[in-house]
This record gives C-alpha cells, sequence and structure tokens, in this order.
C-alpha cells in the first residue's frame, strides 16, 4: 500500500534532475505520473536543456516501480501545448491529483547586463510557465472538489542575491503565484503549496557559470564547486544537495499527511536561510568617492 495509491500526478520539467526525482518518488508511493518537459532548447540558457532520452529514461524508471508514465512533450510557455498535454493526460490517465510545476530555467550577468530577452525568457518560463500550468490543471481540479499543487520556486524567491536578477524576481513571483492561487482555489478543497530549494546537484547547475558562482572564479572546477557548496549550507555535510532532497517535501505536500496544510513555501535548503549574513565584499563609509 502506497500514500498515494489511485493518484495521478502532473509534473512540468520532469525529464530528469528534481522533476525526474519527484516523479520517482511518488510513483513509489503509488501514482501514475504525467512528465512533461519542452526537450528542447532557449537560447538564453547557458547550459544543455533536457533531451528525448532523458524523458524516455525517467518513463523506464517509472514503469520499472510499476506505476504508469505518459511522456508529453509541451512549453511551459505555451498554454496551447499545456492544455493538450493535461487533456492527454486526463484521458490516458483518468484524472489529476497532483500538479507539480517544476519546470524552470537559469543563466546568470549582473543586473545591468541581463537583456531584454534574457528577462523575458526567465520570467515567461519560471513565473509565466507556473501559472499557465495551473490555469491548464485547476478547473479540473475544481470539478473534483479537490487536488494537491506544488509549485518549485527557490532560496532565491525568499532572498536576493547576486547576478541573477531575473531568476531572483521569477521565484519571487512564482511565491506570489503560489499565496494567491492557494486563497482562489481553497474554498474547492485544492491546496497549493511550494518548496524553496537551497543549491542541488543537477544539470542546471553543472556548468562552468555554476563553478564560477561557488568558486568564485572563473577557473573553477567541478569537485572545487561541490567542496564550494558546503559554505551555502549549515547542516554538516550538505554540499551542494541531490534532487532527491527535495522529493520528500513534494512527497509530504501532496500527501494525506499535509491535508490541512495551504499556502506555505518551505525551504529545503540544509539551512541556508538560517545563516546570518555576511557581506563578503565590505565598504567602509570613508572609502567611498564623492562621485559614488
Ligand atoms: N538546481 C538548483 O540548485 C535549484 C535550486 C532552487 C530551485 N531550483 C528550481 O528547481 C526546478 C528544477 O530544476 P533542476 O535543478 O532539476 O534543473 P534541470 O535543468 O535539470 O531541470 C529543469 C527541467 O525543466 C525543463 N524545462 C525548462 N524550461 C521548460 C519549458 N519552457 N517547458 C517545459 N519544460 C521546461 C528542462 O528541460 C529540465 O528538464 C527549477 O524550477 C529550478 O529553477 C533549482
Amino acid at each position: 500500500m502506497g500514500r498515494l495509491d489511485g493518484g495521478v500526478a502532473f509534473i512540468t520539467g520532469g525529464a530528469r534532475g528534481q522533476g525526474r526525482s519527484h516523479a520517482l518518488a511518488l510513483a513509489r508511493e503509488g501514482a501514475d505520473i504525467a512528465v512533461v518537459d519542452i526537450l528542447g532548447q532557449i537560447s538564453t540558457v547557458p547550459f544543455e536543456m533536457a533531451r528525448e532520452d532523458d524523458l524516455v529514461e525517467t518513463v523506464g524508471l517509472i514503469e520499472e516501480v510499476g506505476r504508469k508514465a505518459v511522456a508529453i512533450q509541451a512549453d511551459v510557455r505555451s498554454q496551447e501545448q499545456l492544455d493538450a498535454a493535461v487533456a492527454e493526460t486526463l484521458e490516458k490517465l483518468g484524472h489529476i491529483d497532483y500538479l507539480v510545476a517544476n519546470a524552470g530555467i537559469w543563466s546568470r550577468a549582473p543586473l545591468h547586463e541581463v537583456t531584454e530577452e534574457m528577462w523575458g525568457d526567465m520570467m515567461d518560463v519560471n513565473a509565466g510557465g507556473v501559472w499557465r500550468t495551473l490555469k491548464a490543471a485547476v478547473p479540473h481540479m475544481m470539478e473534483r472538489r479537490d487536488g494537491a499543487i506544488v509549485i518549485t520556486s527557490s532560496v532565491n524567491g525568499l532572498e536576493g542575491s547576486l547576478n541573477y536578477v531575473h531568476y531572483v524576481a521569477s521565484k519571487h513571483a512564482a511565491l506570489g503565484i503560489m499565496r494567491s492561487a492557494a486563497l482562489e482555489y481553497a474554498p474547492y478543497g485544492i491546496r497549493v503549496n511550494a518548496v524553496c530549494p537551497g543549491f542541488i546537484d543537477t544539470k542546471m547547475t553543472d556548468w562552468p557559470g555554476a563553478y564560477e558562482m561557488t568558486t568564485g572564479s572563473p577557473e573553477g572546477t567541478r569537485e572545487d564547486h561541490l567542496r564550494g557548496g558546503h559554505y551555502w549550507h549549515a547542516l554538516a555535510g550538505r554540499g551542494v544537495m541531490p534532487p532527491e532532497s527535495v522529493s520528500g517535501t513534494v512527497l509530504y505536500l501532496v500527501s494525506p499527511e499535509s491535508k490541512d496544510v495551504t499556502g506555505v513555501a518551505i525551504p529545503v535548503d540544509g539551512g541556508h536561510m538560517i545563516l546570518p549574513g555576511v557581506n563578503s565584499e565590505p565598504v567602509f563609509a570613508d572609502e567611498i568617492p564623492p562621485s559614488r
């Protein structure tokens, strides 16, 4: 007996990384899964996005644990594609109980170098994509007077950061969508919550720009990066954390154990948010030039 027996989950960005890990965690508890992913590159994203073989692998892993999986190529920037994805899920799996709006992108640049295109893509995927995903599936949940939704924000939805203002803005927006949706759909018995992951080891953070961020050097290697990850988290032994770290909280937020929980954003961050802030480059008043 699983905690989600008979349930169906619709997971965006499910081909790999955290989305795949969540899909498997929910499948192991008895849910069938619609795995939705773009399977294509967005030009402002500086690392490779998921490919078809990633999605095929995820489907195989879900089937290995004895659950049904439906693979759907859809871009969360398109309402039409998401509506079609929901329709296909309903046709093949019957209903949708759990929605995990997890698809996201990341890129880096100082605020004054972020281009219109970078800003537009980031907001369109990480904020607009969450709104559209809910828009596609919520009417079905309203009819059933039931549903649990988990939105993937980030610790960057709770605090500022350096050199990716567009990502930080999009993840704050995701929490605004979560809180508004939780309020709007509470009368229908639909719960809406968010996870705010810390630093997670996925393809999103496994490229030279991410190594530079963790190590403070453009020469930083993956090995340095994994060591540097320890500075981001408070709990002992937590460097850059595996995707599975987040899946237990996603599972909790869709399961009956959280039936009275809605409208919350849970950091899954190894204690990152409780770290005392330290200014690594303090500027003292008497050093500020008059023109500044
Ligand atoms: N890795 C981290 O450190 C970290 C930390 C906090 C939050 N997050 C968030 O977690 C979520 C999952 O990211 P991840 O770490 O697993 O990285 P990832 O790159 O492995 O996974 C993201 C997935 O989303 C898909 N995707 C991107 N744009 C899409 C679109 N327009 N339509 C459909 N699918 C799309 C990608 O193809 C990919 O499969 C993202 O929302 C990310 O912002 C990541």
